[in-house]
């Protein structure tokens, strides 16, 4: 089936997942606001990732870090100087694009022979400027040199300027991890595909120190555990993942290795997470930049050395886009669009329906959902017919429908409908909690 991004953002829309920023003013571009049913979504993989990494590795431990920080960080790190995108404006139609979307090679293009794709106008486009994509702002009530700060472009700045404090605390012995779930800020030159790419974004980025020589075998280890996570936990199709190697040309300036992993939207492959040797490059600089001595003291073996850092990041937004790219589904046969989203991150598990809305039925669905909704997020709805609630639901994703009709108040049971095979079968209520708890 081809699904396009256009389906999914009006699905989006329809049922309260995401919505464009600042809506009713015509929207603020590449900027965008999640629903109810989004921030369930959200909620339920950030949730996921964090519990992945915090709970399932012992050795790894969280932070929340500040999004404004000391400046000079933004120095250390290379930002300042090198966090630049090639911008390309057309002086006919105002449009603008970044330079490497017509060619990776772009610095050996001459500009003055290309047509520009949206007026079609040639000899328009001016030459690349390197563009900072950063935004800045300024502390303090009075702006002034002294006073410039930047909304941070990354989480993991965060992570390397606590490290020490956290191994210290925790008494953390190499290797360990950190982990972070944050909102980023780029200002991308241009936006497009909807939250694939935008101004404001979250990122879990999640920071491994080792001892150097260990850095490439970890490498692999958190290579392997990152594509596992998304369709073992996330349930996304493995067909629709790949992994792309980083070449000398495209690395970062911190990276010595790096590994994206894609997945096949409808708007073809691109990263949904990044997995980077960083070397002791960022610990290094920040030592440099900060006058402290970052040097990890390993007592066992009476040594010093700066950790070397292997990292995961991935973006929350791109995780939600990559969610719900692969749960979209148009059952044709039966006229309806399901969203197949896996039961454990579902926004919602189950909605429970009175067949009909006199007899007792709304009070006991009301007592089912009294009975759930303490350990499972669920909704009741006695509007309009069954076939259409169930159809509602299908596009917001919940997995089970719980339906109580007359037998229900005669042998207090249900029957519960499977959003997927549209199945329905007669269980007792007090079936219920145990069918949710062996599928979520
Ligand atoms: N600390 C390393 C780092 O930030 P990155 O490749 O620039 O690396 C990591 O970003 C991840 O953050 C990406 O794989 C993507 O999922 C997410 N990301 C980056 N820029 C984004 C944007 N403008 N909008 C949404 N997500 C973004």
């Amino acid at each position: 089936m081809n699904k396009t991004i256009e389906q999914i953002v009006s699905l989006c829309k329809r049922r309260g997942f995401v919505f464009q920023s600042s809506d009713i003013y015509g929207g603020f571009s590449a900027v965008y606001d999640y629903g109810p049913l989004g921030i369930e979504l959200k909620n339920n993989i950030s949730q996921l990732w964090w519990k992945e990494m915090t709970q399932v590795h012992e050795n790894i431990v969280g932070l929340d870090s500040a999004i404004l920080m000391h400046p000079k960080i933004w120095e250390a790190s290379g930002h300042t100087g090198a966090f630049n995108d090639p911008l390309v404006d057309c002086k006919q139609c105002k449009s603008r694009y970044r330079a490497d979307e017509f060619s990776e090679k772009y610095q050996d293009l001459n500009w003055k022979n290309i047509k520009c794709p949206k007026c079609g106008t040639t000899g328009k486009l001016t030459d690349p400027r390197q563009f900072n994509l950063m935004f800045k702002t300024s502390v303090g009530p009075v702006e002034e040199s002294g006073t410039e700060a930047f909304l941070r472009p990354e989480t993991a700045q965060g992570i390397y300027v606590n490290y020490q404090l956290v191994q210290g605390a925790m008494r953390m012995k190499v290797p360990f991890g950190i982990a972070q779930i944050g909102k980023a800020f780029r200002n991308e030159i241009i936006a497009r595909n909807f939250i694939f790419r935008t101004r404001e974004f979250e990122q879990m980025e999640m920071q491994y120190f080792v001892k150097p020589g260990k850095d490439d075998g970890s490498l692999i280890d958190w290579k392997n555990k990152r594509f596992d996570f998304y369709h073992q936990k996330l349930g996304i199709s493995e067909s629709k993942l790949r992994f792309h190697e980083h070449k000398n040309d495209e690395l970062a300036h911190y990276a010595k290795e790096a590994w994206d992993i894609e997945y096949e939207f409808p708007f073809g492959w691109s990263e949904i997470e990044g997995i980077h040797n960083r070397t002791d490059f960022d610990l290094r600089r920040h030592q440099e930049f900060s006058g402290k001595n970052l040097l990890y003291f390993d007592q066992p073996n009476n040594e010093k050395f700066l950790p070397y850092i292997i990292e995961t990041s991935a973006g929350l937004n791109r995780m939600l886009l990559t969610v719900l790219s692969d749960a979209y589904w148009e059952d044709t046969e039966n006229n309806r669009i399901v969203m197949k989203i896996d039961p454990r991150i579902a926004p919602v598990k189950a909605v429970i329906c009175p067949l009909v809305k006199k007899d007792g039925l709304p009070e006991k669905a009301r007592k089912i959902v009294d009975q759930l909704k303490s350990q499972y997020k669920v909704i009741y709805d006695q509007q309009g017919s069954i076939g259409k609630r169930y159809y509602r639901q299908d596009e917001a994703g919940t997995p089970f429908g719980i339906t109580v009709d007359h037998q229900s108040l005669e042998d207090d049971t249900v029957t519960i409908r499977y959003r997927d095979t549209q199945k329905q079968e007669r269980v007792s209520n007090e079936q219920i909690l145990n069918l949710l708890k062996d599928n979520i």
